[in-house]
């Protein structure tokens, strides 16, 4: 498949491309507002997997352009500009499954704490804004983007995966099930989408008041 990282340039879009190029055959892409920044980032990281023994092309283009013909496009973007960005590749998304990884989070003195939009969940909202046939899927919302991108680090984490079109759906978990150590695990309909983005300032609670847990993810056994 051809994989395209909107806004592939930050932290999470960092560990989903080093791991799918190394793990799979997809085809990355890299967008970014910027064009040139996208083709940095790209080189980037075929130099990271280059230095651990992976020889691949990762191409790197502005948004709209990068997301031109692909099979998945995950929104890797701050919440509170997901809608921005969708609405810049809606003409271009074609056939693509969107898949929506944002959690929205506040921070005031006790910790981190969930802020979802008023539709219920990032994932609803990223649903409500992607164009009339495109589907919508939530995954990687708990996955620390830390440890995605060491990738000297051996995975083991559960991805909830939620999505409403059984297609697009298996599509993802089949994607997540390409990267080494991750176990998509189906959790239900977009509407559920608010009860796994939930968990993510609880990992970075945790992590703060415990010694010795960092960059914490989940797995359910
Ligand atoms: N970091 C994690 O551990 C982690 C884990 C799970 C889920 N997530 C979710 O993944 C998403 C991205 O997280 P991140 O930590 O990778 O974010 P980030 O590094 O802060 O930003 C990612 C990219 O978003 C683009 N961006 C920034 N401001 C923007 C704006 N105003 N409009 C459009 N694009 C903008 C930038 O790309 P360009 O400048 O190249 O356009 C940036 O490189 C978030 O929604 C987060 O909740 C993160």
């Amino acid at each position: 498949m051809h994989v395209t990282l909107l806004g592939g340039t930050g932290d999470i879009g960092e560990g989903l491309a080093l791991r799918l190029a190394r793990d799979s055959d997809h085809e990355v892409t890299i967008g970014s507002r910027d064009a040139e920044k996208a083709q940095t980032s790209a080189e980037k990281y075929e130099q990271i997997l280059a230095d651990s023994g992976v020889e691949t092309t990762i191409e790197g283009h502005e948004n709209a352009d990068a997301v031109a013909g692909a099979d998945v496009a995950v929104c890797c973007v701050p919440a509170y500009h997901l809608t921005d960005t969708i609405d810049a590749v809606a003409d271009d998304l074609g056939d693509a499954v969107l898949v929506s990884p944002a959690v929205g989070m506040k921070r005031d003195e006790s910790g981190m704490h969930y802020n979802p939009p008023g539709i219920g969940s990032v994932t609803q909202l990223a649903a409500a804004t992607a164009p009339e046939g495109t589907p919508v899927v939530g995954a990687f919302h708990n996955l620390p983007a830390g440890k995605l991108a060491a990738l000297d680090v051996a995975l083991d984490w559960d991805v909830p995966v939620v999505a409403d079109d059984d297609s697009a759906r298996e599509t993802i978990t089949s994607l997540v099930e390409d990267i080494e150590g991750l176990r998509p695990l189906v959790a239900g309909g977009l509407a559920n989408a608010a009860e796994i983005e939930g968990l993510t300032p609880l990992l970075i609670n945790i992590a703060q008041h415990n010694d010795g847990l960092h960059d914490l993810g989940v797995k359910f056994q």
